[in-house]
């Protein structure tokens, strides 16, 4: 039984989509229930629904096999994983950014507000730069604009939400897609079905950059 988590949401259903064109159906996903697992014996196959951000918890200790991740996940917690495949779906980038007016003295202690804790730690350690990192759970687009932080380090994709809150991209500190992930012993015991759906997705994600 291959074991693939999900992330949950329209990123997920557009996973399952690829999966099944690789040959792994599991047709009773698609109906609408609560349900958060879901298996075809006959493909030998097993997904379950699980918070995006929590994909590569599931992988990395081997409750999944495999999953799909977005890459700001991967590069937050650094699981002990695979990454096997850039989807290229699901683009954003993760960026700095700011007040309009503001205008940063590098001789202050950069106060940043942040979801990515990690990412902006390791980002900042490599301008060499002094900060002080406040960590939110959402909407920290906020924390500028009440003074809570000097500079958010978040997730930006069209860039309306930080349009409409008055702040500006300052810096774009790495691209963000979806990746496919394999725990490192599955990888090795499970090798013949993580790489026909490997080859598979990689052939479905070329076509549609064609
Ligand atoms: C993310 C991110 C931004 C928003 C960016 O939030 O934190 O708030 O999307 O998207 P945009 O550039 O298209 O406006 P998410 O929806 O994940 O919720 P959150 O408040 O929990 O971070």
């Amino acid at each position: 039984m291959l074991n693939v988590a999900l992330p949950k949401g329209r990123l997920g259903e557009k996973v399952y989509d690829m999966f099944e064109k690789a040959g792994f159906e599991c047709p009773s996903i698609r109906e609408n229930s609560r349900k958060l697992i879901f298996e075809n014996f006959e493909k030998g196959v097993r997904y379950f629904w699980v918070k995006p951000s929590d994909v590569a918890i599931y992988v990395e200790r081997g409750a999944a096999d495999i999953g799909v991740a977005g890459k700001d996940i991967l590069l937050e917690y650094e699981p002990d994983i695979y990454e096997l495949l850039d989807l290229g779906f699901g683009k954003c980038k993760m960026a700095v950014a700011a007040k309009k007016d503001f205008r940063d003295n590098p001789r202050r202690t950069l106060k940043v507000a942040t979801k990515f804790s990690n990412i902006a730690k390791n980002y900042y350690a490599s301008l060499g730069r002094d900060i002080d990192i406040i960590h939110l759970n959402g909407s920290i687009e906020i924390a500028p604009i009440l003074g809570l932080s000097d500079v958010i380090v978040d997730i930006v994709e069209t860039g309306t939400t930080l349009k409409e809150n008055n702040l500006e991209v300052t810096e774009t500190i790495v691209p963000i897609s979806a990746r496919l992930i394999a725990n490192k012993a599955s990888f090795k015991f499970k090798s013949d079905e993580i790489e026909k759906i490997t080859e598979s997705l990689a052939r479905q994600t070329e076509d549609k950059n064609d």
